[in-house]
């Protein structure tokens, strides 16, 4: 029996937990959608995408910025809010933004006000620098997804969005805070943009389950934005594929990545860095 539950008419049946996603690890891959308003997420409950993830990709996908960097909390909350009012039965993550959790209080502060949002965990990018705002976090009751490998609110310091961990250096640093992370608390971990043998060895390497984009094919997860999903991105990226043009309507769109990510279909060699 597949994990995810659907109601008669294909929505999801029950609300999402971290619990529930803890049980998928190594039997059932399960996907994430990032997206912005209420429509969409209520679109998304209704085509059983249990995780949604507010990011702040929104900076890009909406608001026309050309990186992450100027993203505000209030832009965040206004968006966090919408997705909230939309769906009411799959896991909601939300993104803390660029210097919103450079300190710890900052990231107290921050997160308790994406939570009051109607989040039910908070994102944020970085390695072993973020083991003790993890613990804080999670100490407090905050659910803790991290991000490791492209970390688009670096990409000044990365020097764009390129590839990480190509080398065995960076590779097993990357490892070491995946492994940091987790034992910090960290509930989930999105890996952007590494080759996919190393997103397989940091997910065998984990209890907690990890997200991939651009990561291959053996994360236990893979998440992708409604606006590549949707083929309204002017210049998609490589791991990227448009879903409408194959399903003719957005509901088919959702319904396809969905069954082609958990039929092991997507991501294909096409989308994958080696
Ligand atoms: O901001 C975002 O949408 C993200 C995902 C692409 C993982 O961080």
């Amino acid at each position: 029996m597949p994990y995810l539950q659907t109601d008669k008419s294909g929505g999801l049946e029950k609300k999402i937990t971290l619990h529930s996603l803890r049980t998928y690890k190594g039997r059932e891959r399960f996907v994430v959608v990032s997206l912005y308003d209420a429509p969409m997420a209520a679109m998304a409950q209704k085509c059983s995408i249990p995780v949604v993830l507010i990011g702040d990709s929104l900076g890009m996908t909406v608001l026309g910025y050309d990186s992450v960097v100027p993203v505000s909390m209030e832009q965040m909350i206004y968006h966090i809010e919408a997705v909230a009012r939309g769906n009411d039965k799959s896991l909601i993550i939300g993104d803390l933004p660029f210097m919103t959790y450079a300190t710890l209080e900052q990231a107290l502060q921050n997160a308790a006000r994406v939570m009051q949002a109607g989040a039910h965990m908070v994102k944020i990018e970085g390695g072993a620098w973020l083991v003790d705002t993890v613990r804080a976090l999670t100490d407090r009751g905050v659910p803790v997804c991290a991000h490791l490998g492209l970390t688009p609110q670096s990409v000044h310091k990365l020097g764009g969005f390129r590839v990480q961990g190509r080398h065995e250096e960076a590779a097993q640093q990357m490892l070491q805070d995946a492994k940091a992370l987790e034992a910090a608390g960290a509930d989930l971990l999105v890996l952007e943009c590494v080759p996919a043998s190393l997103a397989q060895e940091i997910t065998r390497a984990l209890t907690i389950p990890t997200i991939g984009i651009g990561a291959g094919a053996e994360t236990d997860a893979q998440v992708l934005v409604i606006n590549d999903i949707l083929g309204l991105t002017p210049q998609p990226p490589k791991f990227s594929k448009n879903f409408l043009q194959e399903a003719g309507d957005i509901p088919g769109a959702l319904q396809k990545y969905r069954d082609d990510v958990i039929a092991g279909h997507f991501p294909g060699p096409e989308h994958i860095f080696q």
